[in-house]
């Protein structure tokens, strides 16, 4: 059978699609930006004809509705990542997290004794002239997703930007296809103030013309692009990256002349931003998606020289323990691309891996460098992987210090309202002055 014919034979209804998950399934829903709202909405219309059906993802930028304490008895969440609409169910014990580096998501699928898929929601451009369908803003875990789970649904969505991957999906391997053309979700872009301004000052001058950056998510990366203006001839190799980057590369600033992995081309795994953004990677042969295994596998990372990793974090102990996902026992994200990232810098020729954080939280009542992390978080970097820390006050570098050196670099880069403590905790520590 011809793809067409194939494609014409399954063209169904949402509501139709989603009926034929069953209770006990477990269903992978596409990620961020890319989430298949359409599909998603129908199935949790259809809730009330499903038992523990397991929804699991990423980064949630929709709704997250089959959350709701209503379908307890229909869903339940194993989230792989929180994000602002799955933190409440977390917090209300009515969800559970699988930790795992975001470069091996994919194998959980792959392993039938880990999590294999009954069902992939996923979204999708309409075929290209082979058949393909491009994931467009997600290939990320979603490909894994869309080739191993056993009923795979997608959403048809001719606004889903066509970007050029290292693999797209064959018709032939999508059960239903689910025509729905609607606008993509959004990440307005962060707002910038003083204080990430001075953290993006500071950033930038750890990085030179020719380097290769990954950028986390947030305004910190955002606010360090705003400083790159003077740079040259600068790469990307990211598990992400937004509207930022457009700018960049429309001014030159980003080129990737100078990559010695995929020369010439943005790689990412997964894209979220405003519509900016996804006119810009729309059959853009510049940007490269790619699966996430091999985008933050950390020996692909590393075969990119001065290869500089920036992300955030919630706290920072004294000896450089960081703890990026909880606050206390709450689990509020993930590890996400973290590690993969410091570890790849870690061990790219030239690189180096960035934590980046306003120094307090919570309007300014607590500081993000602490003697001891909150009971109950967990250390997402370890001390031995963490290098440069930086805050509005400076940079702390950490690879090649003692304990003491350590305290004392966090010290002075830590919000002068809380260093009194901090040193107060350093003298009781190391049993010497300041
Ligand atoms: N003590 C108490 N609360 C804290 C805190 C601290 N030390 N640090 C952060 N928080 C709270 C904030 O107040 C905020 O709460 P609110 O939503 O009620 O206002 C919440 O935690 C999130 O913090 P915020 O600073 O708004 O988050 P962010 O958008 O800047 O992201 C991380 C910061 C750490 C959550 C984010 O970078 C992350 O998830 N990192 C891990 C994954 C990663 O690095 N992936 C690779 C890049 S994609």
């Amino acid at each position: 059978m011809d793809w067409k014919t194939y494609y014409s034979e399954h063209i169904t209804t949402a509501e139709e699609a989603v009926s034929k998950i069953k209770s006990g399934d477990r269903v992978a829903v596409g990620h961020a930006c890319s989430e298949p709202t359409h599909l998603v909405e129908a199935m949790v219309a259809n809730a009330k004809a499903y038992r523990n059906v397991e929804i699991t993802h990423m980064v949630a930028m929709g709704k997250a509705e089959y959350c709701n304490p209503e379908y307890a008895e229909n869903f339940i969440h194993n989230a792989i990542f929180v994000g602002a609409s799955t933190r409440k169910a977390m917090a209300e014990k009515r969800a559970d997290f699988t930790t795992c580096f975001f470069h091996e998501v994919p194998s959980l699928f792959d392993d039938p004794d880990m999590m294999p898929l009954d069902v992939a929601l996923i979204q999708v451009t309409p075929p290209d002239e082979n058949g393909m369908c491009s994931l467009g803003l997600s290939y990320d875990y979603t490909f894994k997703a869309a080739m191993t789970a056993k009923l795979v649904i997608a959403q048809v969505n001719e606004q889903l930007p066509y970007t050029y991957a290292s693999e797209q999906v064959p018709v032939e391997k999508i059960s239903y296809f689910v025509p729905h053309n609607q606008p993509i979700i959004e990440l307005a872009p962060p707002k910038i103030g003083p204080v990430e301004e001075a953290i993006g000052k500071n950033i930038a001058e750890l990085v030179n013309d020719g380097d290769t950056l990954q950028l986390g998510i947030g305004a910190i990366p955002d606010a360090v692009l705003r400083f790159l203006g003077d740079k040259k001839d600068l790469g990307i190799h990211s598990e992400m990256f937004s509207d930022g980057i457009v700018d960049l590369m429309e001014r030159g600033i980003v080129n990737n002349s100078k990559k010695n992995l995929h020369p010439g081309k943005c790689v990412v795994t997964f894209l979220m931003g405003t519509k900016r953004l996804y006119d810009f990677v729309d059959r853009n042969p510049n940007v490269m998606m790619a699966p996430v295994d091999y985008v933050n596998h950390p020996m692909v990372i590393a075969q990119n020289d001065n290869l500089i990793s920036i992300n955030s974090c919630v706290q920072v102990d004294l000896m450089g323990q960081v703890c990026s996902e909880c606050v206390g026992p709450k689990q509020i994200s993930g590890v996400g691309g973290q590690v993969d990232f410091i570890r790849g810098a870690a061990m790219s020729k030239g690189g180096k891996s960035i934590l980046a954080f306003p120094s307090t939280a919570a309007k300014g009542t607590v500081s993000k460098i602490v003697p001891y992390l909150d009971d109950g978080a967990a250390v997402t970097t370890s001390r031995n992987d963490v290098d440069y820390i930086v805050t509005e006050y400076g940079v702390a570098r950490m690879k090649g210090k003692t304990l003491r050196q350590r305290a004392r670099a966090l010290i002075e880069i830590a919000h002068p309202d809380f260093r009194e403590d901090l040193k107060k905790e350093y003298e009781n520590r190391f049993g010497c002055a300041y």
